[in-house]
């Protein structure tokens, strides 16, 4: 039988072996006889797994060690939240770099926890764009400055880091951590949703400065007051063990296939071969200017919008899924994370120029 390729924006692809082994393992795990799903989180191999990921983690993103590791199940959805309730008093002001869906998202329900401050917004590009940091409009006595490093909707990356003059810089890299190395001590804090390119929904990673800890808002939640969580190693309270097990098996798939620096490597000729198709062609668009395209999430257009479904239609007869653009903007979105192999864009790419062709 030949899989299909998934270009869902996440849940998402896993890579194969991950797959395989943890087949393997579901009905004895580690020799304890049971599926990791079956065994108390006070089990020593349980926080033998914790450590490990957070071990792997360290290794693979160059964290250094004044920064602690947390696995959470608060999805990013919730630490829009908890990042304020855990930052800043309610009477504090954060600063916002609005260059989409997600980083709004969180300016908006940041406002029920301090007082945010938009210090620049990319609506007027329809999110196509980032504008120059000289045009942001930063509070000099913000607590932090919030951002999304990978708008999974907009299809808009950074890269490059802002500077923001001692001020903790928060991103939310959801949809692209783990495909290049940040530079972790320009950031106060990082968190993301496993579902992308670390396994599967259910546990999220913060990664924050120990000097930040400590300063949680009184109603915050204690299992999300990321100083307890620490003091806790993440294991404050029944964690998400199957998936973190599984983050672990996609940690260990990132390391024997060559590190992150192979997987940035591989994103950058992936995503550039879909690119390459999209603006050779009269039929596909995408709005993106070039220094901010996404290697993760590409979004794109078809010139006549009617022959957007019969795409999709044919798409999925060819083995390519989850390509439907986000309902908010329709069109098309291929997600090339980590775990999409070159096979699968080449794929994709031959059959947009199939379709062009008969289109
Ligand atoms: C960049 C980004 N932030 C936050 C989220 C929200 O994640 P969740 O739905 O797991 O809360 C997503 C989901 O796709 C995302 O892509």
């Amino acid at each position: 039988m030949t899989r299909p390729f998934s270009f869902s924006a996440g849940p998402a692809t896993l890579p194969l072996p991950v797959l395989d082994r943890a087949k393997d393992d579901m009905f004895d795990w580690r020799g304890t006889g049971v599926s990791v799903m079956e065994i108390s989180h006070r089990h020593a191999a349980v926080a033998a797994l914790f450590e490990q990921v957070e071990r792997d983690l360290r290794t693979l993103l160059a964290v250094p060690a004044d920064y602690r590791i947390l696995l959470t199940q608060a999805p990013p959805t919730a630490l829009a939240a908890i990042i304020p309730m855990n930052l800043a008093a309610p009477d504090d002001v954060a600063d916002f770099v609005h260059t989409g869906a997600w980083s709004g998202r969180f300016y908006t329900e940041a406002q029920k926890y301090l007082r945010p401050h938009l210090a620049v917004s990319s609506e007027y590009t329809g999110f196509t764009d980032i504008p120059p940091q000289s045009s942001w409009e930063l509070t000099p006595f913000a607590r932090y400055v919030h951002l999304c490093t990978n708008e999974t909707i907009h299809g808009v990356e950074f890269f490059f880091t802002p500077e923001t003059n001692g001020i903790p810089l928060v991103a939310d890299m959801s949809s692209h951590l783990l495909s290049r190395v940040p530079d972790v001590a320009r950031y106060g804090a990082i968190i993301a949703g496993a579902q992308k390119n670390m396994g599967i929904a259910g546990v999220s990673v913060v990664i924050v400065q120990e000097a930040l800890l400590g300063k949680a808002q009184v109603t915050c939640p204690s299992v999300f007051d990321w100083r307890k969580l620490a003091d806790a190693s993440s294991l404050l309270n029944t964690p998400p063990v199957h998936a973190v097990y599984i983050a672990s098996l996609v940690l260990e798939w990132i390391k024997a296939e060559g590190g992150v620096d192979e997987m940035e490597r591989r994103a950058i000729a992936k995503s550039a071969h879909l690119y390459r198709c999209i603006d050779a062609s009269a039929l596909y668009i995408n709005h993106v200017r070039p220094h901010c395209r996404s290697r993760m999430n590409v979004p794109f257009f078809l010139s006549d919008p009617s022959l957007t479904q019969t795409f999709l239609s044919g798409a999925e007869r060819h083995g390519l899924l989850g390509l439907a653009g986000h309902r908010s903007l329709g069109g098309i979105r291929a997600s090339l994370y980590n775990a999409m192999p070159m096979a699968g864009i080449e794929k994709l790419v031959e059959y947009m120029r199939e379709f062009e062709r008969s289109a």
